[in-house]
């Protein structure tokens, strides 16, 4: 076919319109919408003062000033990438000593996703393969599709990646003599984007020990996407899957402030292997030399000042009376529909839906427009799967209980209810 556009084949493979750009222009056109399609955070519980409390303590030191005002080094803050790696092993019950890693393996980036797609740029050819979830985080999808490279998708349960799955995938890859072309194996480990769900302790060691033992035609590292590990409303905390690999060298951890903080601010992390470093800032340095210092500083002071603590306690709270409201909605309107089911997921944002078999949750099936119709927005589950998946789910959907209140939750599931009612 004919280039007429002149366009390089990464910006072909970038695709169209973005699922998120289609739904914001449904919110846009009819205002009075329940939106339970949007991952964002809350902006109820944004914190305002603490931010202005650590700008104002900035402001106050010269030095800080400068600072923040000043271009940064590419790799980051030194104070906040001391403080993520300290907090990180700490959540870990662990040790910088004993998993022998410095704050030098640190990156910071502008939100988690500029991690992912360097480590992915630097890792990556076209035609190579990742292991992921399905679904997964679809803007990580688009990221891989952007690359050239294949996304392949594997069961989840309801504790998320199955490892026996990608045990078979990686056979499969075997028996094709393409093993060497599987870089990466993908996952949100902590209630998931779009499932809600987590990966036990068990299946994370068990992820380390797949990843180190295919690792025989070439590396194949993990990548461990932590962006939603503080916000815990139920249960203990889970050690990152980073954790569980003592020799520091096949996973590649990504964490953010997005929805622990504000995702305005937009200051991510990875922590990586240490062979890994340079190449990614290299990189880093070709597409920015650093990400914005006045961000990093900001997050540093809010660190040190004790407000991030207070802060995601308050919107744990928050979060947790959200996703309250909306299984006592689920129970209440959604329960007495034969073959609608869902796992209920102990943190995050999202709840994933199965429907009854047969309705199409897509733009174009009936769901959706009946849906709009009665007044509720939601994700169509098939835009959350990596592409090619052998049998594509039509019935699945994800709703998100972070932005609207705790009533207008419970009037989207009904509403939501009656156009399931309506359809079937
Ligand atoms: C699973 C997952 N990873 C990463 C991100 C990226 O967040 P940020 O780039 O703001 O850190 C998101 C945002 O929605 C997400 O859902």
């Amino acid at each position: 076919m004919k280039n007429q556009d002149g366009l390089s084949r990464r910006a072909r493979w970038a695709g169209g319109e973005t699922i998120a750009s289609v739904l914001m222009a449904r919110t846009l056109a009819q205002p009075e919408l329940i939106s339970l399609a949007a991952g964002f955070v809350d902006s109820e519980t944004l914190p305002i003062e603490s931010t202005q409390k650590a700008f104002d303590a900035i402001w106050s030191d010269p030095a800080r000033a400068k600072a923040a005002l000043q271009y940064g080094t590419t790799i980051g803050y030194p104070l906040l990438r001391e403080a993520v790696l300290q907090r990180t092993v700490q959540a870990d019950g662990t040790t910088a000593e004993q998993l022998n890693v410095s704050p030098e393996q640190v990156v910071i980036t502008a939100g988690s996703n500029q991690l992912l797609f360097l480590v992915s740029d630097t890792l990556l050819d076209p035609g190579d393969v990742v292991i992921c979830g399905a679904p997964s985080y679809f803007v990580y999808m688009g990221t891989l599709g952007n690359l050239g490279v294949r996304a392949v998708g594997v069961e989840i349960d309801q504790h998320g990646m199955i490892p026996e799955a990608v045990d078979e995938s990686l056979t499969r890859f075997e028996a094709a003599g393409e093993l060497g072309r599987v870089k990466a194996i993908y996952a949100t480990t902590y209630y998931d984007n779009p499932s809600g769900v987590s990966i036990p302790a068990e299946r994370r060691a068990a992820l380390v020990e797949l990843a180190k033992r295919w690792s025989r035609n070439g590396k194949i590292y993990l990548v461990e996407d932590a962006a939603y590990r503080e916000l815990r409303y139920y249960g203990d905390d889970i050690p990152s899957l980073w954790s569980f690999d003592p020799t520091g060298e096949v996973v590649i951890h990504a964490g953010t402030f997005s929805k622990s903080f504000s995702p305005g601010i937009r200051v991510g992390w990875g922590i990586l292997p240490q062979t890994l470093v340079e190449p990614v800032l290299a990189q880093k340095g070709n597409l920015d030399f650093g990400s914005p210092n006045i961000n990093q500083l900001l997050m540093a002071t809010v660190l040190e000042q004790g407000f991030f603590d207070v802060h995601v306690q308050r919107l744990r709270e928050s979060y947790r009376k959200k996703l309250d409201a909306m299984f006592s909605a689920a129970d209440e309107f959604l329960a007495g529909i034969d073959g609608v089911d869902w796992v209920r997921p102990t943190g995050g944002l999202y709840v994933w839906l199965r429907l009854p078999d047969g309705i199409d949750t897509g733009f174009s099936g009936a769901l959706f427009d009946r849906a709009v119709d009665e007044g509720v927005l939601y994700v169509p589950g098939e835009y959350c799967y990596p592409p090619n998946v052998p049998k594509l789910t039509k019935n699945m959907l994800r709703l998100s209980f972070g932005v609207q209140s705790c009533d207008s939750i419970r009037r989207g599931v009904e509403l939501l209810g009656r156009a399931i009612r309506e359809v079937l």
